[in-house]
């Protein structure tokens, strides 16, 4: 397996508590992997894990600038998280994980001559892809500003709380910092309470015209996402300039269960670092038949938010649950989330080395 597809060992090089919630983990990344690891900001990495002789994938978005030797993430803790669990229950430096390298295509392509402002909205979790663009774009373009609205509960659960207050120290003009928080009180009423989109659309007036941002970076649940989406789509900007990543996929509405459920048989071949596997599919999701076949197929969530499953569909047709992590263009030139397609043809051919 090609060493972008294969786990590998990582030494926890520390451990840090952010807010009684959510832990900071700094990887280790040694010289012989630094070309396997190396990233683009808004991009994450993947802790592969066996429990119960089942694999489990986590993936995490990047905290760091790009560039950065240590990789470092971010982790929420969730009530019953296998993963997220662990972390909480007794991480410690020194430990050992095996993570996949970086991937992803949430962030910007950065031009080191380019004079943009990036607005990023981002809500709890959200904010650590954001923090890498935001800090990235800061250093690596240096005629180009940021702006950062963050949603939280309160100051104690904004994760990289210190890291965020000390970028806008570090470019106190070229970064305005925007901290929106739900159950704490505000200076000023438009701080206080949740992004929901009347709150949205009364910062954008006031403080982030859309007309003058260039690129736009959204990252949090699915209903914020989705909801400043359709404001920023309303008020005229172009889909193109509209990045999201999502971190779940339960809210996010799916095809409904009659299709997915009108299976038939089907044989499939993939193509795959130049080979091809041809075999029969009963049904189901086509990325279940694709790992018992090629094993080395890449995957992270099984739930159509990451795109690490993204392939082309050469021949046939498929039908997809969830597509959210495509953008409308990709659908219609053929790009398919392999863990959410769904036969609908007798023959299907899925090419995941032309992604
Ligand atoms: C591209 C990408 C980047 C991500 N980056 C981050 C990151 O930077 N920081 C981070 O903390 N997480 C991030 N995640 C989410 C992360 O991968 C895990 O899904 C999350 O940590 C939960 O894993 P777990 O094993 O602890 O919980 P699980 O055992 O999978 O789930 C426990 C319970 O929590 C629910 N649940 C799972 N995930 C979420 C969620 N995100 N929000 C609300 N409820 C949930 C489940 O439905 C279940 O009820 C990212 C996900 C993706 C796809
Ligand atoms: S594995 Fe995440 S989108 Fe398919």
């Amino acid at each position: 397996m090609p060493p972008a597809r294969r786990p590998h060992r990582l030494r926890v090089a520390a451990v840090r508590l952010l807010t009684a919630e959510a832990t900071a983990i700094h990887l280790e990344v040694p010289a012989r992997l630094r070309a396997a690891f190396a990233f683009r900001a808004g991009q994450y990495v993947t802790v592969v894990r066996e429990e119960d002789g089942r694999q489990v994938r986590r993936s995490y978005s990047i905290c760091v600038p790009e560039g950065s030797e240590e990789l470092v993430v971010g982790v929420r803790h969730l009530p019953g998280g296998r993963f997220s669990g662990y972390v909480a229950d007794g991480l410690r430096a020194g430990d050992e994980l095996d993570v996949l390298p970086p991937a992803g295509r949430f962030g910007p392509s950065i031009d080191p001559s380019g004079s943009r402002h990036h607005a990023c909205i981002a809500a709890g979790s959200g904010v650590t892809p954001v923090l890498s663009v935001a800090a990235t774009v800061l250093e690596r373009e240096p005629r180009s500003r940021c702006t950062i609205v963050l949603g939280n509960r309160r100051t104690d659960t904004v994760m990289f709380l210190e890291e965020l207050a000390d970028l806008k120290d570090r470019h106190p003009d070229r970064l305005q910092l925007v901290h929106v928080l739900s159950r704490e009180a505000q200076p000023v009423p438009l701080l206080e309470g949740r992004l929901d989109p009347p709150r949205v659309a009364a910062l954008l007036d006031a403080l982030l015209p859309p007309e003058g941002v260039d690129e736009w970076y959204l990252c949090g649940p699915f209903g914020m996402v989705a909801d400043v989406r359709a404001l920023l789509r309303e008020r005229g900007v172009d889909a193109r300039r509209i990045h999201r990543e999502l971190f779940h996929a339960d809210a996010v509405p799916a095809a409904s269960p009659a299709d997915a459920q009108a299976d038939e048989g089907a044989t499939v071949t993939i193509v795959l670092d130049g080979r091809r596997t041809t075999f029969p599919v009963a049904g189901g999701p086509l990325l279940d038949a694709v790992l018992r076949n090629r094993p080395d197929a890449p995957y992270a969530c099984r739930g159509g938010v990451c795109g690490s499953c993204r392939c082309r569909l050469l021949e046939g047709q498929v039908a997809m649950e969830r597509s959210w992590a495509l953008e409308e263009d990709e659908v219609d030139a053929g790009v398919v989330l392999a863990c959410q397609a769904h036969p609908r043809s007798e023959r299907i051919t899925l090419d995941f080395d032309a992604r």
